[in-house]
């Protein structure tokens, strides 16, 4: 049965609260509507998703949404919005054109904003045959706090070490919370949306062992379940899994086990939350073998159109720097509309970097020179170091500015990224800065 699209509405406020992420433990937060993460916005493939976001914090904001195939006005960015002052408002309008787990966050002074809490998830439904018991929303996170519960601030070294390494925090947690428990029913089956939101930890999924199926790549159901014990889930990423059945009684972790990005910090195996498993009920999941069509964009020898190098060079003033093509916050050129982009993009740094495009889905073609194990639509894609990876995206018809960069938010921050304009051969007239859309009040 096809159901209408609709016009769904939410109010985002975004300010400064006292957050408890464990009983007496309390920060001072930084969120939407007074809670971390904010709330969950739901909606259907095909609706109409307006979001009043009101900032009542003391420095500019704006929100991006994440993995979404939005107008590029709404997108988010510096590039095609002016900042959200204190006290302004802005309502931001777009259709939601794909199923899946999204997510929105603060897209300016990212370091410190999406660290104090401002993030949250968005889920798009469709009607499906995957039927799952219950649904769990998982948004990963880690702050550095002092002994007193606050914002750790650093010196110069430290901020040195943390722009290198990204920022990373013992405060493990899910949903806003440290040491959560979650449950669950034994004989039941349920999909878990889960979104790592966290400034730089690498996130290895573990549940102490038991099996899960993977079935969803940044918010698009692969072809077909993938079986796995460990699943490694880099800044913005997003991977829904399908988790159960399990024994009354039960009780495991769901951990991240170690990774080792090349920075100055050791990784270590790390509880998130606990889950308990309670009395059996009936089941009445049903995972078809085949979940989704995956239509190859171009085959593995395509002629690549664009090269791209994330790299780490040398600079006067802070030592290094993190630069895309050897630029900071650079511009890159323009694509046009409807021509297939296939691009080469090298990791030529010592350490790994999760690269994130705007606004586009794209497939991996080849990762130094092999092709994935499986098809899959991703937004964001970790390099590992002196890696090169091949990657195709078609620009459909959302002419404008658009950004990829790396999603390790310190590393973002110090410039690695690019904006690139995408240009509608039919008016090429310039976009970005002066034409900014939607309304401030
Ligand atoms: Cu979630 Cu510009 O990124
Ligand atoms: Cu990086």
């Amino acid at each position: 049965m096809k159901q209408e699209s609709k016009t769904v509405e939410y109010n985002l406020t975004a300010s400064e609260f006292n957050w408890e992420i464990k009983p007496g433990k309390t920060i001072s937060a930084w969120g939407f509507n007074n809670q971390v993460p904010g709330p969950i916005l739901r909606a259907r493939k095909g609706d109409t998703l307006v979001i009043n976001l009101v900032n009542n914090l003391p420095e500019p904001t704006m929100i991006h949404w994440h993995g979404i195939r939005l107008p590029a006005a709404m997108d988010g960015t510096g590039e095609v919005q002016r900042p959200v002052m204190p006290g302004e408002s802005f309502e931001y309008r777009f259709t939601v054109p794909d199923a899946g787990t999204f997510w929105y966050h603060s897209h300016q002074n990212e370091t410190i904003q999406m660290e104090r809490g401002m993030y949250g998830g968005i889920i798009i439904e469709e009607e499906s045959d995957l039927l799952v018991d219950d649904e769990k929303l998982l948004l990963l996170d880690d702050m550095k706090l002092t002994g007193d519960n606050e914002f750790k601030q650093l010196g110069p070294v430290g901020r040195w070490i943390e722009r290198h390494d990204g920022r990373e925090g013992s405060t493990n947690l899910v949903n806003g919370k440290e040491e959560a428990i979650l449950y669950m029913h034994a004989g039941q089956t349920e999909r878990w949306r889960i979104i790592n939101a966290a400034s730089a930890r690498y996130f290895t999924l573990s549940l102490d062992g038991k099996p899960f199926k993977v079935i969803a790549t940044d918010g698009n159901l692969l072809e077909y379940a993938r079986i796995e014990t460990e699943w490694l889930i880099t800044p913005g990423e997003r991977f829904d899994i399908v988790a159960g059945p399990f024994n009354e009684g039960d009780q495991f972790s769901i951990r991240s086990l170690p990774y080792n990005r090349v920075t100055m910090l050791t990784a270590k195996n790390q509880p998130y939350a606990r889950v308990q498993v309670l009395e059996r009920k009936e089941s009445v999941a049903h995972l078809p073998e085949k979940l989704s069509d995956i239509i190859a964009l171009a085959p593995q020898d395509a002629p690549v159109t664009r090269k791209i190098k994330l790299s780490v060079d040398p600079s006067l003033k802070h030592i290094i720097d993190f630069t895309v093509n050897h630029e900071m916050h650079g511009m890159d050129k323009p694509v046009m509309v409807g021509e297939l982009q296939v691009w080469e993009v090298s990791n030529t740094s010592l350490m790994d970097h999760p690269f994130h495009l705007h606004g586009f889905f794209f497939q991996v073609l080849e990762d130094n020179g092999k092709a994935p194990a499986y098809k899959a639509w991703k937004d964001t894609y970790n390099l590992k170091p002196k890696t090169t990876i091949k990657i195709a995206w078609m620009p459909d018809n959302r002419p404008g500015i658009w950004m990829y960069h790396c999603h390790i938010i310190e590393h973002h921050a110090a410039g690695m990224m690019a904006n690139f304009e995408v240009i509608d051969p039919a008016d090429p007239s310039p976009s970005g800065k002066g034409s900014f859309a939607g309304c401030h009040s």
